[in-house]
């Protein structure tokens, strides 16, 4: 159903030199952090972004001066917080995304990022929704198990919800489950990876990759390495942070492939939204198949039916954490 991509295409997807046929404009919060300034860059450097919102608490003059001497489109301007920033760096963005919070040292998980994070992803999609209820919502900041309920909860009680606006990124774990399968077979094929963004709940499907045949020790290794990929970085990187170039690629081409979704390309994505695959567990968000379009989501896709018996058992894992990390975002929004 999901054939497999060539390297050609895969590039593309990230890079299109297509000529831009609708005006778009992007902003970063958390622009001049790790993930925020490659990420910036790779933004400035596709043709269909018209215009480049930076804000961050600091620095983020000198990046947007930088970038705006690159020879493409897009109109650069850095917001800080003083004279309300925040909010003319949103005014009139149709794409925010979200950078924002502090990073893992080495023996953290991404939920002890929550106590820090969550209260500033909470204000930044309070302002979202209050200057651009439409635009669509890309969020990064760590757990993006429980930030996305955050924002989510944020917009249902602004009054402005509209869930096929409001994206976890996800989109490093396919780029790292690719990457590992290229590094074993030579071919640079997508890989879905569905569930959350957080270890167990990360459930790569190597079963769908056409063609591929693993023993159950590669699968298992496999397996193990894309659910926890991001300690490799966060270890090597010894307290100075996680990921943050891997990241900016994945999350340019997930912008890339939502820009290009409105200009009305058949796009699919692998993405951490709001479905009822599995509403009778209790759980509102899962990382499923999501089919793009102009409005943001144009549909939510099954995982399909053909999983094998150990991927049918990673879900279950992967969905018993889940509600536990939901709860926690839920409940983080509404005791406030
Ligand atoms: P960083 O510390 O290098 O950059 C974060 C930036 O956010 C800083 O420039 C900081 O000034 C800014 N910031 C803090 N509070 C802010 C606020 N209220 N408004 C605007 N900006 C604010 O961290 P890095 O490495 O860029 O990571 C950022 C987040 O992304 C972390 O939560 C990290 O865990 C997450 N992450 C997510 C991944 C994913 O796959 N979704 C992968 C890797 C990291």
């Amino acid at each position: 159903m999901f054939a497999s991509r060539s390297i050609v295409s895969l590039s593309r997807r990230a890079f299109s030199t297509s000529s831009a046929q609708n005006a778009a404009k992007v902003a970063v919060l958390g622009a001049a952090g790790g993930i925020g300034q490659p990420l910036s860059l790779l933004l400035k450097a596709n043709p269909k972004v018209t215009e480049l919102s930076l804000y961050d608490v600091v620095n983020t003059p000198g990046v947007a001066a930088d970038l705006g001497h690159i020879n493409t489109v897009a109109k650069v301007t850095g917001f800080t917080p003083e004279n309300d920033g925040l909010k003319s760096a949103l005014d009139g963005a149709d794409m925010v995304v979200i950078p924002a919070g502090v990073p893992r040292k080495p023996g953290m998980t991404r939920d002890d990022l929550f106590k820090t994070n969550a209260g500033i992803v909470r204000s930044l999609a309070e302002a979202c929704a209050e200057v651009c209820p439409k635009a669509q919502i890309l969020i990064i900041s760590n757990p993006v198990n429980s930030t996305v309920p955050i924002a989510s909860e944020v917009f249902i009680k602004a009054g402005v919800y509209d869930p096929k606006r409001i994206f976890g990124v996800t989109t490093l774990d396919c780029v790292r489950a690719s990457r590992f399968i290229y590094e074993k077979t030579g071919n640079l094929v997508d890989v879905p990876v569905v569930g959350g963004h957080a270890g167990i709940t990360i459930i790569p499907l190597f079963s769908q990759v056409e063609g591929l045949k693993l023993s159950d020790e590669e699968r298992d290794a496999l397996t193990y390495r894309v659910q926890f990929g991001g300690d490799e970085v966060v270890k090597a990187k010894a307290g100075t942070g996680s990921a943050t170039l891997s990241m900016a690629y994945a999350g340019a081409r997930f912008a890339d492939s939502l820009l290009r979704a409105s200009e009305g390309e058949d796009v699919i994505e692998w993405s951490f939204v709001r479905n009822d695959l599995y509403a009778s567990e209790g759980i509102k968000y899962f990382s499923t198949y999501v089919r793009l379009g102009s409005e943001g989501v144009k549909e939510v896709l099954p995982l399909p039916d053909n999983l094998t018996d150990y991927e049918k058992d990673l879900v279950v894992k992967g969905v018993a954490e889940l509600q536990k990390t939901e709860k926690k975002g839920f409940d983080f929004v509404h005791s406030q």
